[in-house]
């Protein structure tokens, strides 16, 4: 039994999951199996605690602390937001450049596939749980372009909280930014603060107009603004603590409250 006294100690499994090893239940299974040695001993005890001065090794190999990155790309359309795809579809990871693919990174959350937009992408999983549980209270903005000329009454279901396939949804709020008579469009600004799959397109799907085209403008304080398509950048320090601190907030979406969301 090591000293677990010391509070900057963490336990061997979540210090390997954080080195991005494996998964913290894949990691008790290499301990578990005597794997993992710390300062050349094997340790199969679940309670084992570390520090910073410990020597780490899985299967003989000197494990040391990923650094957390975090980045937003402008995800382009026909581009799948996830590390690897079954059907062997271009990833967003696939679109990187060479030295920041090899971080072993992914996708806050998902896009669909014909979305473009603002989309997350770090190795931090615990920056991504907060991010995208169903209670961060992210907002997500959207423009889209649906198939109709839409009415601001036909919207309201939107604000009162709509109930698709039996699943109540949270209150978004949503305007009109233009309508194309000519071409039977019309194009809307739709805020969510949750994000179920085909969210977007169900919504607009239930009060009968199509989705044509979706583009996520924001996705918390970040905004697309200056990012152009494909193109991707590093998070400051500030855009990142600005995020964890929206998903701990228990917000209520209210339209006077929208702008204080956004970080400058
Ligand atoms: N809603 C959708 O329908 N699709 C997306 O990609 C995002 C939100």
């Amino acid at each position: 039994m090591n000293n677990q006294n010391n509070s900057n100690r963490i336990r061997l499994q979540k210090y390997l999951a954080s080195c991005g090893v494996a998964s913290r239940r894949k990691a008790e299974e290499l301990i578990a199996s005597g794997q993992v040695s710390v300062n050349n001993e094997v340790i199969t005890e679940m309670g084992y605690t570390v520090g910073a001065k410990d020597v780490i090794k899985v299967n003989g190999k000197l494990i040391t602390k990923e650094s957390k990155k975090y980045y937003v790309i402008n995800k382009p359309r026909n581009i799948i937001s996830a590390v690897t795809d079954d059907l062997n579809r271009t990833t967003v990871i696939d679109i990187l450049p060479n030295e920041i693919k090899q971080e072993r990174l992914f996708p806050v959350g998902r896009l669909d596939y014909d979305t473009k937009g603002i989309l997350l992408i770090t190795n931090d999983g615990d920056f991504m749980n907060a991010l995208v549980g169903p209670r961060s209270g992210i907002e997500k903005e959207y423009l889209v372009r649906i198939n109709g000329i839409v009415t601001k009454k036909e919207l309201t279901v939107f604000e009162k909280g709509m109930t698709i396939k039996g699943k109540k949804l949270l209150p978004a709020l949503a305007e009109i930014e233009s309508v194309d008579r000519k071409n039977n469009s019309s194009l809307i600004r739709i805020i969510l603060t949750e994000g179920k799959y085909h969210q977007v397109k169900e919504m607009f799907a239930a009060i009968n107009h199509s989705v044509k085209r979706l583009t996520r403008v924001r996705f918390g304080c970040i905004e697309i603004n200056g990012l152009k398509e494909g193109q991707i950048r590093e998070l400051s320090p500030h855009e990142i603590k600005a995020l964890i601190g929206l998903a701990k907030k228990d917000k209520i979406l209210k339209k006077d409250k929208v702008e204080n969301y956004r970080v400058y």
